[in-house]
């Protein structure tokens, strides 16, 4: 089967794991990566698949109609994966309108031009494929829209001390506890806080719209928070085994209680593998791995993962004999025992800072048989691995010097 197909924002976080998933897996699609290369987007998050025939990166701005609307002539384009946005809340509270631009003005222009271009074929969203022995083949286009759970507002944290939960996948962490009684399913309404999640929820409406309106093809997913290698190091995972590496205050927002469900890049990447290709149109999926963590809880684990990593558990010798009896004791160690807990900072929460996020994604699972692979703990040890060995991959994004990469190797 051959497909043309372009994700947006490839050379970010999430978008780096799908380009690389389809580019390995699938060696008869030509896999386009539009991205213009913000501070968040990274080539040397590629550099692995960089030279295979089937990939090729084209810098663009997803604002920019005229020349999209050129790419999906020339490239006889028959599906978009769109995950290009900006998508740090923080950054969103101080600049808004770069993300009502981005994330909003940017979507509509993909969806007008792809419209455009589709609706120009013989038979309307299907796009006809020469095949090296002449015959033809004909693909049915289809726009699928990366989301957050972040549209759906905040959940109550009516269970603060944590319940049983009700939902449990291979993802959900030794401990897992539900912080409350309620979770977002996709039905549940839009009421988003923050200009960021304003403007996902925004994008995702004009999406729908073009399916109701026009007929296009699309599917939108919301999905937890993501972990995992290649993170920018302004989110949270990544700056904090930064920062606990080099010593630095681990600053963190209000009391650290609120609650947000993490689930592993990779098996968010499974998911738009799997939905890109068996999801039904115009639905929406809900992916997330049923694991909610506390902020201060995660950060008390990446705390101690680092400094096992570290070799920084090593304590004087009376240290130690208290560290024997206490595991004896209780089987884990108290967070004072770990070196680094002295780094956690306090500092003025998030302004509208949401509560609790949980997803349910029994919808994906039940009728599309996606799973996570990973348990949280195993995931966490990963990346604080990643991340340790990949200092040189930190130094670049951190000093700057990631942004000179294009330049070396595309002109
Ligand atoms: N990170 C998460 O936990 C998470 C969770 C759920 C959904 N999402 C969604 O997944 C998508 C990817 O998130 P991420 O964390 O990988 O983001 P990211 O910030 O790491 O990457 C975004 C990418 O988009 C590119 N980009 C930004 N503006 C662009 C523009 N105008 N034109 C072309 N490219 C542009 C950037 O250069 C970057 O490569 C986003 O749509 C986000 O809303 C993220």
């Amino acid at each position: 089967m051959k497909r043309n197909i372009i994700i947006t924002g490839g050379a970010g976080f999430i978008g780096s794991h799908v380009v690389r998933l389809f580019v390995n897996k699938y060696p008869e699609y030509n896999i386009i990566n539009l991205d213009k290369l913000t501070y968040a987007g990274n080539l040397a998050n590629l550099k692995d698949i960089e030279d295979k025939p089937n990939y090729k990166f084209v810098k663009m701005d997803i604002c920019d109609f005229e020349a999209f609307y050129q790419l999906m002539q020339d490239e006889k384009i028959d599906g978009i994966i769109h995950l290009a946005a900006e998508s740090h809340v923080d950054r969103s509270i101080k600049d808004p309108f770069t993300f009502a631009r981005t994330n909003v003005m940017g979507t509509l222009s993909l969806l007008q031009a792809a419209k455009l271009y589709w609706e120009s074929q013989p038979t309307p969203y299907v796009v006809e494929h020469e095949m090296a022995d002449g015959s033809k083949l004909k693909a049915q286009s289809r726009f699928y829209h990366i989301s957050t759970d972040e549209v759906y507002g905040a959940l109550e944290m009516n269970r603060p001390e944590g319940i049983e939960p009700p939902f449990k996948t291979v993802a959900s962490s030794e401990g897992h506890k539900a912080y409350g009684d309620e979770f977002f399913y996709e039905t549940t309404k839009y009421n988003p806080h923050s200009p960021y999640s304003a403007a996902k929820a925004s994008s995702d409406h004009f999406v729908r719209a073009y399916h109701d309106t026009y007929g296009m093809p699309t599917i939108v997913t919301n999905c937890s928070n993501n972990y995992g290698p290649y993170q920018f190091p302004e989110k949270l995972i990544p700056l904090f085994i930064n920062n606990i590496r080099h010593r630095k205050p681990l600053p963190v927002y209000g009391k650290g209680e609120n609650v947000r469900d993490w689930l592993y890049v990779e098996d968010h990447a499974r998911a738009i593998d799997i939905i890109f290709h068996n999801g039904k149109i115009a639905e929406t999926y809900n992916i997330g791995g049923f694991n909610e963590w506390k902020n201060i809880d995660i950060i008390k684990t990446i705390i101690k993962t680092v400094d096992i990593a570290l070799g920084r558990v090593e304590l004087t010798e009376e240290q130690q004999k208290m560290n024997s009896s206490w595991l004896m004791a209780h089987g884990s160690l108290p967070d004072e025992m770990f070196p680094d807990m002295s780094l956690i900072t306090y500092v003025t929460d998030r302004l509208g800072h949401d509560a609790r996020y949980a997803i349910d994604s029994t919808k994906l699972q039940k009728e599309l048989g996606w799973e996570p692979s990973l348990q949280f703990e195993e995931g966490i040890e990963k990346t604080v691995r990643w991340y340790l060995d990949n200092q040189d991959w930190m130094d670049n994004v951190t000093s700057g010097d990631y942004q000179k990469y294009y330049e070396e190797m595309y002109k």
